[in-house]
């Protein structure tokens, strides 16, 4: 499998650490240095839906794929509004597409996830063009009253078009029993038999715990994925790893003793997207001429449940 299309989205509503130590009691310089965040787009007068149709047309746009000639929708979220239909559902009508489509909640690992499914749905002949869209907006699972979670996140979405090629090289997925480290709950309704004891809570969150997690369970991925194919840390040109927090990147590139270039980041323009950071990160990095052809990159990304999941690929150039 490789990527022949990459595209992204963020609302246009900058939000700045000043903005938020105007109604919270943090301060940019507790932010920034707690996090490397800067700023964060948050949705305001825009849906999810608009953002995720931008950056699938666009990823379909630099593909040179026609929509009628994509075989498979695979949408990446954790929760929007509607519960059902799914928000792959309904991304189709409007792209101008008529295939199979599911959303995957593998948390912030969700993109990761999806590429390995898509990978094995081409091996398999299931599809031949598959889209995979990855749109979050963790801005509203959050307590805006809470300064240890509202001041991590930020909305948006990407989205790739992969299809049969010479590119991704392996994959590994985990899932850990760590539920009680993240988690945003929302309540069914009542029934007649089963009365709502709990309301609807927003996220929680134990930040120092999911740093620790983060920080061992990437590195024992890393590790993992790059001695089963022979690798060593020094054979990965670029490491894209999911944005959450500055230091977090930092303590996995220390233990892989790798110099800083080789990890970008652009959580400090956009807090962390949940699964649509890596993306993000994708479709800037190319789109600027950063993703050298024949390039070898390494994904890592973890979020609530535990889960994680690492791939390599090599790169092949996109011209927009
Ligand atoms: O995709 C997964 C999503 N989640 C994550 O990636 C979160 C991973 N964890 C983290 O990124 C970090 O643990 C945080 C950024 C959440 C917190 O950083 P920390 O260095 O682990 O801080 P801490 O939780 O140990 O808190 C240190 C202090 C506390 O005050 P006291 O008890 O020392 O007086 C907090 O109350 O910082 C305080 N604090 C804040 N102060 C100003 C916590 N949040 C804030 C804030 N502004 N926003």
């Amino acid at each position: 499998m490789k990527i022949t299309g990459t595209g992204s989205a963020l609302p246009e509503k900058v939000v700045t650490n000043d903005m938020l130590a105007g109604f919270l009691d943090t301060s940019d310089s507790w932010i920034t240095s707690r996090t490397g965040i800067r700023t964060r787009h948050l949705l305001s007068t825009e849906t999810l839906t608009d953002l995720a149709l931008k950056a699938a047309n666009a990823a379909i746009a630099s593909s040179g794929v026609q929509p009628e000639d994509i075989d498979y929708l695979i949408c990446s979220n954790v929760a929007n509004s509607y519960v059902s239909p799914s928000l792959g559902s309904i991304l189709l009508a409007p792209l101008g597409l008529c295939c199979p489509t599911f959303d995957l909640n593998g948390a912030c690992a969700g993109l990761v996830y999806s590429l390995d499914i898509a990978d094995s749905f081409l091996k398999t002949g299931r599809a031949k063009n598959i889209l995979i869209v990855a749109a979050e907006e963790p801005s509203r699972f959050c307590n805006w009253h809470e300064r240890e979670t509202s001041v991590l996140f930020g909305d948006g979405a990407a989205a790739l078009v992969v299809t049969e090629g010479e590119g991704f090289k392996d994959f590994l997925l985990t899932a850990d029993t760590h539920t009680e480290v993240l988690y945003y709950k929302r309540s069914l309704e009542e029934t007649p038999y089963d009365r709502l004891d709990e309301k609807t809570e927003p996220l929680v969150m134990n930040g120092r715990e999911v740093f620790r997690l983060a920080v061992t369970s990437c590195i024992d991925d890393i590790d993992k994925i790059l001695e089963k194919n022979n690798m060593s840390g020094h054979d990965i040109d670029l490491y894209l790893l999911h944005q959450a927090n500055f230091r977090i990147i930092e303590s996995i590139r220390q233990h892989l003793e790798q110099p800083r270039e080789k990890f970008p980041t652009n959580m400090q323009n956009y807090g962390n997207t949940s699964s649509a950071s890596i993306g993000i990160l994708i479709d800037e990095l190319s789109r600027t001429g950063q993703l050298k052809d024949g390039a070898t990159l390494l994904l890592s990304a973890f979020g609530g449940g535990f889960v994680t999941g690492a791939a390599i690929l090599k790169w092949s150039q996109i011209n927009y």
